[in-house]
């Protein structure tokens, strides 16, 4: 990656980590225009590595879709090594509703994505556990 009129400096001597390349990144990514944010876990130990990475492709792509959609608020997405659930999995949050998914093989994946992050409503028999952070 290129950032031709960053500093160079990683850390400073007194006033700790320079930031700047790091605040550059996240507003190149939209950090502070996103409604929701899915994570979901790659495994291995609530799935296979190969479910993880195939739940993971296909939210990404669907998550890229709807955040083209006209009108609509960018949903962010992240994979992650583990939600510390590491049953039947793939395992996912969505905040801020914090509402937790597990057994996200392919076809129940997709109604996570149509039904909540596209629809906006919990898909109640996916559910494994809820934390809203919303007040
Ligand atoms: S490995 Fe997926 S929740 Fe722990």
């Amino acid at each position: 990656m290129d950032y031709p009129i960053l500093s160079k400096r990683i850390m400073t001597d007194e006033k700790g980590p320079d930031l700047f390349r790091a605040r550059a990144e996240a507003e190149r990514r939209g950090v502070g225009d996103y409604s929701r944010h899915i994570f979901i876990c790659t495994g291995p130990d609530c799935c296979t590595p190969e479910e993880g990475e195939t739940a993971w492709l296909h939210l990404k792509r669907r998550v890229g879709e709807l955040n083209k959609r006209d009108g609509s608020l960018p949903i962010y997405r992240t994979k992650v090594g583990c939600l510390r659930i590491c049953e039947t999995g793939p395992v996912a949050v969505i905040y801020p509703e914090g509402r937790w998914y597990g057994g996200l093989c392919p076809e129940q994946l997709e109604r996570v994505i149509a039904e909540d992050l596209s629809g906006g409503q919990a898909v109640k028999d996916l559910l494994i556990g809820e934390n809203p952070l919303s007040n």
